[in-house]
């Protein structure tokens, strides 16, 4: 076979290292659901998803909220094309909800930098919510730049660029279904 497309390659070569199975990938999504169930009883939450990589982990994510959420989503990149962050931030799309005097959580894929959840810290706190939380699924923490306050943390892996359930590679790969080390 010779593969034409790198998702190609991903599923018939075995070219990417396995980081996180799917099923190891299910069990914690279904633990951090619960803990946010359990952290916002009684409330209404807006739970804002970061585009583009944090919709899938948030669509299963927020099917273990037992809760009356609201959801929206924000589109930043900080990226471009390549693996190495910029170090800029940009916001390619705002959300739409009202979030003064509401409950807040941010669902990141993937906290590298930093940069990206400094931003996003920022940018809602001037918006006077009534509580602001952070979730990531995963967490490079010795990369991290500038202080950051995390409120849920899937996994914190080592500094080593990954792919699929979410993440991309020039924007594709997004479609694997479990965490793959690019090397
Ligand atoms: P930060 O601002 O450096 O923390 O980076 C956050 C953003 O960079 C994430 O939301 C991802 O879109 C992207 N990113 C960081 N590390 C990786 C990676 O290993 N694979 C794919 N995207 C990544």
């Amino acid at each position: 076979m010779n593969p034409k497309s790198e998702f190609e390659k991903a599923v018939y070569e075995g070219e990417f290292r396995t980081l996180i199975d799917q099923e190891t990938l299910r069990r914690r999504v279904v633990e951090m659901g619960r803990q946010i169930t359990k952290d916002y009883g009684g409330m209404q939450p807006i739970i804002i998803g970061v585009l583009n990589g944090a919709f899938l982990f948030m669509a299963d994510l927020i099917r273990h909220i037992e809760l009356d959420l609201e959801v929206d989503f924000i589109k930043i990149s900080s990226y471009g094309d390549e693996k190495i962050s910029s170090g800029k931030v940009m916001m390619l799309k705002d959300i739409n909800a009202e979030i003064q005097g509401r409950h807040i959580l941010v669902v990141e894929d993937i906290v590298d930098t930093g940069l990206s959840i400094q931003f996003l810290r920022e940018k809602f706190s001037r918006l006077a919510p009534a509580s602001l939380r952070f979730a990531t699924l995963l967490y490079k923490k010795q990369n991290v730049r500038v202080e950051v306050q995390l409120d849920y943390v899937g996994f914190e892996i080592p500094d080593e660029f990954v792919i699929g359930y979410g993440l991309d590679y020039k924007q594709i790969l997004r479609n694997l279904p479990a965490v793959f080390v690019m090397d």
